[in-house]
């Protein structure tokens, strides 16, 4: 089986690489620019330079390498930048999906597609899988889009997931346990949302959750998250408890006192039954999950 990454410089695509070679697939890892993966999660891995935007690239190196599956794990995926340049995120986010399933269909190429909570306009969270999309900012709105895009395909699978923490094996990258560690670690005071609802999850459950997918070769929408629901100031609770830091530099806050470009919806969050009972998913808790981050 030959499976072609999108986006493997980033968070997700860097473990996506490493598990499926671990696997024992033939893996050709896709990324904007040169190869940031180490030589030893690269395995035995090909990388071909491929920005999605491009459309002529994207039909030379998948016709050249004609996969059985394409996990498409590359995107603009900040959503304030989506939001401040909406042109961008529309090429990135839906155009450069559409030059992918082009091609997949004419090579019978399976895609799994990586999407997000931010479909939802967060009203009435956490969600299954048969919850009605309605994004609240453009890069909801660019991944709701892509999905209709993926959908079109005879072979095909959407993978929405949320909040994702852990290392990055190519440097380091922030998110939501390093922002807290690092700031109650420095004596800064932070503000913390605690209206919003999410299901952090955990990098490496979300790429084994993908390769279940993958062995199952499961078809339709999965949620993959993790499956406590906090706010994020419980998140930076948590977070403080582990390292013992100094909670009372956090303060609890409405998102409402934020001015961030890009509307947040409040509350998401996954059900993810669906994963557990027909792929066997079963990821750690929070906890769990930090003390893998900064324990091994
Ligand atoms: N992180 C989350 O909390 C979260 C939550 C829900 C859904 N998701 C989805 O999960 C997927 C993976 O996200 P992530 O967390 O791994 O994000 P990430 O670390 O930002 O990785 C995204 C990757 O996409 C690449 N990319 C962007 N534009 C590209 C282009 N034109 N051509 C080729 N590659 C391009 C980036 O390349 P560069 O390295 O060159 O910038 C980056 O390596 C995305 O589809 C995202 O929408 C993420």
């Amino acid at each position: 089986m030959k499976i072609l990454i999108t986006g493997t410089n980033g968070l997700l695509g860097q473990y996506l690489v490493r598990d499926c070679v671990q696997k024992g697939y033939t893996v050709v890892a896709t990324g904007r620019g040169e190869c940031k993966l180490s030589r030893d999660t690269l395995g035995n891995a090909v990388y071909k330079k491929m920005d999605i935007t491009d459309k002529v690239a994207v039909e030379t190196v998948l016709m050249e390498t004609r996969p059985d599956i394409i996990i498409h794990a590359a995107a603009m995926a900040q959503p304030d930048a989506c939001e401040l340049d909406r042109a961008a995120c529309s090429v990135t986010n839906v155009e450069a999906t559409r030059y992918i399933c082009d091609v997949a269909e004419s090579i019978n190429a399976k895609v799994i597609y990586i999407s997000t909570d931010f479909v939802f306009d967060g009203k009435s969270g956490p969600y299954n899988e048969e919850g009605i999309p309605d994004p609240v900012n453009y890069y909801g709105q660019s991944k709701l889009d892509a999905e209709k895009i993926v959908q079109q395909l005879p072979k095909w699978t959407i993978v929405r997931t949320i909040l994702v923490y852990g290392n990055i094996l190519t440097g380091a990258r922030s998110n939501i346990v390093t922002w807290v560690k690092d700031n109650l670690e420095k004596g800064n005071n932070i503000k913390v949302v605690n209206d919003q609802v999410r299901t952090p999850t955990y990098v490496e459950d979300l790429s084994r959750g993908i390769l279940l997918v993958v062995e199952k070769d499961a078809e339709g929408i999965y949620h993959i998250s993790g499956k406590e629901v906090f706010t994020p100031y419980e998140i930076a609770l948590q977070i403080a408890d582990f390292f013992g830091l100094d909670k009372s530099l956090m303060e609890k806050v409405d998102a409402s006192v934020f001015t961030q470009p890009a509307v947040r919806p409040l509350k998401t969050g996954f059900i993810i039954e669906k994963a557990e009972k027909e792929l066997g998913f079963n990821p750690v808790s929070f906890k769990e999950g930090i003390s893998k981050i900064f324990q091994g």
